[in-house]
């Protein structure tokens, strides 16, 4: 078959440092960036934990200052990035460092597109819409997750339309990610399952994306097999660290796959309850996974048959179609086995709501990686079929 020009980029963080420890090597990184001031961007929930002072201990081990920006809301919006915008400023801050899961991340990168570029954080929704690099950015993860340490889009809802706003560009993507899996301990049980399924998310959606390659194919795969396995033991025991590293590894690669596939309607239907009642990404994703891979299997049936092979699925003796069917029953029970909500309408979203989610889901720009076409009227019944 003759292939048509299309170049796929892979782009991920230039250092990434994993596995028990890494933490402590944030000073030394941030000091070879050049930091001497940092921004550290974080929640009330890490700062009120005492979290956030232990990262600016480390820091101050190795002659770094910080000031700590503990604003970034679940669903960041445009006003917690201006705030944080804010204290760089007055800080004279050179460097960023998030820690926390997607909120975090995805605040610290609009801070940092709008410390180095004129213009409001609305301006910059869109791909490559700024021209200059944001400062050094050092992304510490709590979470497993959202994976939004090692890509280049942020998520942040604009608190006028309610919408949620993509920035994407290579620019954004964070200069060091650290993944140390005792940052994750401390995470509670529902949060470790709702970003796990956030993470099952990216890696599925990235293994049938239109822009899906032999490349971004491995990572996907090889992140669900690690989440069938260890996502249901880091939900079980939240103290178990190998559970823990284990999910880190499959969250990061499920992100650097997503980052350059793509994600679908999966995550195009689940940022609309986010922005509208800021219900939490993770859940969202979780309850409409199986729906978005109901409707996309006659797109593509032999992937969601590869999907049910590393989700542990005997297929011997079953047809393609049959294999892939066992796949998504098999992403049922593993939600159900960690305290996922089975509907929409478990976290209060109301049937009456319907409308307004599917008209701004079908402007979403995950829709255009998805492997079947979408019209208003698919969303409209997949978020029915989802309450
Ligand atoms: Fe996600």
């Amino acid at each position: 078959m003759a292939l048509a020009e299309q170049v796929f980029n892979f782009l991920i963080p230039p250092v990434s440092k994993m596995g028990v420890g890494a933490v402590k090597q944030l000073g030394a990184t941030a000091k070879f960036l050049g930091g001497t001031k940092v921004l550290l961007v974080t929640d009330k929930g890490l700062f009120d934990l005492g979290v956030a002072n232990q990262i600016v201990e480390l820091l101050k081990a190795d002659g770094v200052e910080s000031v700590v920006f503990s604003g970034a809301e679940p669903n960041p919006t445009d006003l917690n990035v201006r705030a944080g915008l804010k204290v760089y400023k007055e800080n004279n801050c050179n460097m960023l460092v998030s820690l926390g899961g997607g909120s975090s991340h995805d605040c610290t990168k609009g801070i940092g597109v709008m410390a180095n570029n004129e213009g409001d954080i609305r301006d910059f929704a869109g791909i490559d819409t700024f021209a200059n690099p944001l400062p050094p950015f050092i992304a510490i993860n709590t979470t497993a997750g959202t994976g939004s340490e090692c890509t280049s889009f942020a998520v942040i809802t604009n608190t006028d339309s309610h919408v949620k706003m993509i920035i994407a560009s290579a620019r954004i993507t964070p200069t060091v990610a650290i993944n140390d899996p005792v940052m994750m301990v401390g995470l509670p049980a529902a949060l470790t399952a709702a970003t796990g399924m956030d993470a099952l998310t990216h890696a599925i959606e990235a293994y049938v994306a239109k822009l899906a390659t032999p490349v971004t194919d491995a990572l996907a795969l090889a992140a669900i097999k690690l989440i069938v396995e260890w996502l249901p033991q880091a939900v079980g025991n939240g103290a178990n660290l190998e559970a823990r590293d284990k999910m880190a590894y499959a969250e990061y690669m499920a992100g650097a796959a997503f980052n350059n596939a793509g994600v679908g309607i999966v995550h195009a239907m689940a940022h609309q309850p986010g922005a509208l009642f800021n219900k939490p990404h993770g859940v969202c994703n979780a309850i409409l996974l199986p729906h978005g891979c109901d409707f996309n299997l006659i797109a593509c049936p032999q992937k969601f048959a590869d999907v049910a092979v590393a989700m542990g699925v005997n297929t011997t003796g079953l047809s393609v179609m049959e294999a892939a069917e066992k796949g998504i029953e098999a992403i049922r029970k593993l939600s159900k086995d960690v305290g996922i909500p089975a509907g929409l309408g478990d976290i209060g979203v109301k049937e009456s709501d319907i409308p307004l989610l599917a008209d701004n889901a079908i402007k979403d720009l995950c829709c255009f990686f998805n492997p079947r076409t979408i019209s208003l009227d698919d969303l409209k019944r997949l978020y029915k079929e989802a309450m």
